[in-house]
């Protein structure tokens, strides 16, 4: 199907439709879909002591002035993380609530340095979180891999280190990313171990454009050849490169709840993700730190359509770009779309 032989969607089941239209989600860190319950559930578990009185007290401390007032409490709260266990309950956890959604895909990032700099093993983080990815694919019928993130605030010597501790678990993920800290981290910094991870047949992504300038995105694209860009919001300040993301269908992560939240758009009415998809841009719609920021995938969609006034044509573009720029299987890509088209089928007039 192609966007100009879409059916006609009423605009009242426009709502609905983008609950049940099947989508894939490719930007969510499973640290950021840790629920203040859990983290309370977890400490009890593994006898921490946590700094707040309540869950809701917990929840309360969720007001962010920006990107780093936010990592200083995921960062925090990713303390309780301790065994294979707990990453393996706390993916769980995560893919059940993403197939209420009708995620069909997630590709689900990890930080395994916010866990080994606690004397965390790797090994327990990521075997934890792929059998997760086993399990649910059994009893959900969800399709999930892994994306090992290096953290852009430490150095590229522990980036290529954490690369090498990886290595005898890599059947177990997919890529590798670039999170945390933007400013004052260009991704030219990480230069020499995104070489590496190509040569060693990875994927490679990385989060660029969240708070950062424009200039972030060109190295990220021409520097580490980075397959997708995560976020990318800030394109929309160089006409040259807006140009070039259309041109190359370079996909972008886009995450309306985090900018929101993170005051990169404190108005969702101002979130230009109509903006880059009327431009052409492969823009995809996700959730990132669903706990923190107040929404798992659908209540991202739902939320920015009613911000921005965002019609069917752009529901069905944001579900086929996340296939497309999905690293899926062409098979499974095919038959998503089909599901898609189905769907669209299904709420027509
Ligand atoms: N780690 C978790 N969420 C992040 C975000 N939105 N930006 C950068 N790093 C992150
Ligand atoms: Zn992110």
């Amino acid at each position: 199907m192609t966007p100009t032989a879409l059916p006609p969607i009423p605009p009242e089941r426009l709502g609905a439709l983008l609950a049940a239209m099947p989508k894939a989600e490719l930007h969510i860190h499973i640290e950021g879909s840790l629920e203040p319950e859990m983290t309370f559930a977890l400490a009890a578990r593994n006898g921490i002591a946590l700094p707040w009185a309540s869950v809701q007290a917990l929840r309360d401390a969720y007001a962010f002035t920006d990107l780093q007032s936010f990592l200083d409490l995921y960062y925090q709260g990713a303390g309780v993380l301790q065994k294979e266990e707990d990453f393996y309950d706390l993916a769980r956890a995560y893919l059940a609530r993403a197939a209420l959604d009708n995620v069909v895909r997630a590709e689900i990032f990890f930080d395994p340095q916010t866990h080994t700099a606690r004397g965390v093993p790797i090994e327990a983080v990521t075997r934890g979180l792929a059998r997760a990815c086993a399990d649910a694919q059994r009893e959900h019928g969800i399709s999930a891999a892994l994306i090992l993130s290096f953290l852009r605030h430490l150095s590229e010597r522990q980036a290529f280190e954490t690369l090498e501790a990886a290595l005898p678990l890599r059947e177990h993920f997919i890529g590798v990313g670039l999170d945390s800290s933007e400013l004052g981290h260009p991704p030219e910094k990480f230069q020499r171990v995104f070489a590496r991870c190509r040569e060693l047949g990875l994927h490679v992504v990385a989060h660029a454009g969240e708070e950062g300038p424009p200039a972030y995105i060109w190295q990220a694209l021409d520097l580490l050849r980075a397959e997708r860009i995560d976020h990318g919001v800030q394109a929309v300040h160089d006409a040259r490169l807006m140009q070039r993301l259309a041109a190359e269908r370079i996909p972008l992560t886009v995450c309306p709840l985090s900018n929101q939240k993170l005051q990169v758009f404190p108005d969702l009415r101002q979130h230009n993700l109509k903006v880059l998809l009327d431009a052409g841009l492969a823009a995809t719609t996700n959730s990132d730190d669903p706990a923190y920021f107040g929404g798992y995938l659908n209540d991202n969609l739902t939320q920015v359509f009613a911000a921005t006034g965002m019609t069917a044509r752009h529901a069905w573009q944001l579900a086929s770009n996340s296939f497309e720029a999905s690293f899926a299987s062409a098979g499974e890509k095919a038959r998503w779309q089909e599901r898609l088209a189905e769907t669209f089928e299904r709420y027509a007039a």
